[in-house]
């Protein structure tokens, strides 16, 4: 049987759909045959022209914390399978509003795994991050390195893998948890370093203004990362949690010379002193080999084509690259009460 063929005439809710790596789920998932899909989002970070390339797909502007709504959405929409990926995600921004990344990584992922229970939902797929894990050297793996979160967004997300542990308790719904490493490509809509980088090149910028060079990450394409959802979604069983990386590492450094490469422009780096993070670890590196043994899922995009690739689509795409409307990018509102 082949993946399409275990969603045909299926019904697939994709949670936080019109982001970064939800619109490339949703891609991916409208090229197999007969999936109905519904997108839940409200929009904070994600895109509705994100989705114009899938008409068919229903839109469902909905906030994770109107519980009311989210469980009339379930009951309306039916899914046999959820992959759940709306979240507060970008780390100054959760480091900076604390109360407002619990509040909706957790609550908010409750009030979807509370109006799933008793529905006919067969598996979910939420998106946890590396960022569960502690400073580490060598290669993480799920069983060789305890969770240990350094940030609140990581305590978060560690926090989401438990709640969806115990629904798989309480329901018997085979539930996946998948640690993205960092993830790159077309449509991003947080400033992470390499879209950042893409967009001061493209914008014709002679001096790179970039944090901390050293620190090395695993980076993995927002096609791979799709399709390990996807792969998760068909075939994951009882309950886990599962790297989703590439199992090997660049630094900032070696970013900026593929950039070179690639752009054929020159430009020199300046370090702002306003990106570089304070206690930035120095590597982040998934050991893939659970997910390859349980789902048979491996990267295949590799970083000079995926970077090369990400160049081309940046200059024909100068709407779509542009994050400013993003929540994270608007740092700068008031606080509000709950997180002074
Ligand atoms: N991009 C990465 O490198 C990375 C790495 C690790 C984990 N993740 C996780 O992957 C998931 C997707 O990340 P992304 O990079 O696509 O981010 P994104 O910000 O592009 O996507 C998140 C989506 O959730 C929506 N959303 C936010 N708050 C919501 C709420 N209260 N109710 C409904 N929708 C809401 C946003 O509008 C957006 O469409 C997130 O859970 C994130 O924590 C991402």
């Amino acid at each position: 049987m082949t993946v399409s063929d275990k969603f045909e005439d299926c019904k697939i809710l994709i949670t936080g759909g019109a982001g970064f790596v939800g619109s490339e789920v949703v891609r991916q998932f409208s090229q197999l045959k007969n999936a109905s899909l519904a997108v839940l989002d409200n929009f904070a970070s994600g895109r509705r022209d994100f989705l114009s390339a899938v008409p068919e797909c229903e839109i469902e502007e909905i906030d994770l914390l109107d519980r009311e709504n989210v469980f009339r959405c379930v009951d309306r929409f039916r899914p046999d399978f959820v992959v759940h990926l709306a979240a507060i995600h970008f780390i100054p921004y959760c480091n900076r509003f604390p109360a407002e990344c619990i509040r909706v990584n957790i609550e908010g992922t409750q009030n979807l795994l509370d109006a799933l229970l008793n529905s006919s939902v067969r598996r979910v797929v939420a998106a946890s991050s590396a960022a569960v894990y502690p400073i580490h050297d060598g290669a993480c793996g799920e069983s060789s390195v305890s969770p240990e979160p350094t940030d609140v967004y990581g305590l978060s997300k560690l926090c989401n893998e438990m709640q969806l542990q115990q629904f798989h308790a309480k329901s018997g719904v085979d539930s996946a948890a998948a640690r993205f490493f960092n993830v790159y490509g077309p449509r991003e809509t947080n400033p992470h370093v390499i879209p950042e980088l893409l967009n001061q090149l493209l914008e014709g910028a002679s001096e790179l203004k970039l944090g901390n060079l050293e620190p090395k990450r695993d980076y993995i394409h927002v096609e791979d990362v799709a399709r390990a959802c996807i792969a998760l979604a068909a075939d994951a069983s009882g309950f886990g949690a599962y790297n989703v990386g590439t199992g090997t590492e660049f630094s900032v450094a070696e970013i900026v010379s593929h950039f070179k490469a690639i752009s054929a422009r020159p430009f020199e780096v300046v370090q702002d002193k306003n990106k570089v993070r304070k206690s930035d670890r120095m590597h982040l590196r998934a050991d893939t080999s659970k997910i390859q043994e349980a789902v048979g899922f491996t990267a295949k995009v590799g970083f000079a084509d995926g970077l090369a690739d990400l160049w081309d689509w940046g200059q024909a795409n100068p709407v779509l690259r542009d994050f400013s409307g993003s929540q994270s990018v608007r740092m700068e509102r008031p606080l509000a009460g709950s997180d002074r």
